[in-house]
């Protein structure tokens, strides 16, 4: 069985760190997947990531890593409030998938309130900052036995 979790992200988290920094902090994109990294390896797992802007090429690599890993960690960013086509890839995946929002998002505009992917994730972590994503890489390693 593989050892890799994909971490998806999707619109916007590109920006990261100079985006909206007083509701997302100053951490970048780089030093959350840095901070998964470290966290996997502490399982023995290693992360493919993959960030875009487009909906349908994050469908496309869900269907890559429906392949070639074990586990998903996703940010949808806004997607992740209407995005069904990323619903239903997300649907075929057949090992954990956890959702991270940096923010609490139920806090925030009505508009965000919903979240399509939450339907199709193991679990769901917001408003805990990059801990969250720490938390979903501890998640997956106690839901694949690691
Ligand atoms: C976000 C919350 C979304 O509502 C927003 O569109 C984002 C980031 C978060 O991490 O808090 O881009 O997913």
């Amino acid at each position: 069985m593989s050892n890799v979790i994909a971490l998806l992200h999707g619109p916007n988290l590109n920006l990261l760190g100079q985006r909206e920094v007083d509701i997302y902090g100053t951490t970048t994109e780089a030093d959350l997947l840095a901070l998964v990294e470290k966290g996997a390896a502490g399982h023995g797992m290693t992360v493919e990531f993959f960030q875009s802007n487009h909906e349908g090429e994050l469908v496309d690599q869900v269907h890559v890593v429906r392949h070639t890993c074990a586990a998903i960690v996703i940010n949808g960013g806004a997607l992740s409030h209407y995005g069904w086509s990323l619903h239903d890839a997300l649907a075929t995946f057949e090992g954990p998938v956890i959702e991270v929002h940096l923010s609490n998002t139920s806090k925030r505009e009505p508009w965000r309130h919903t979240s399509v992917l939450t339907p199709v994730a193991s679990g769901t972590i917001m408003g805990l900052g990059p801990h969250g994503y720490e938390l979903a890489v501890d998640a997956i390693a106690r839901l694949l036995n690691k």
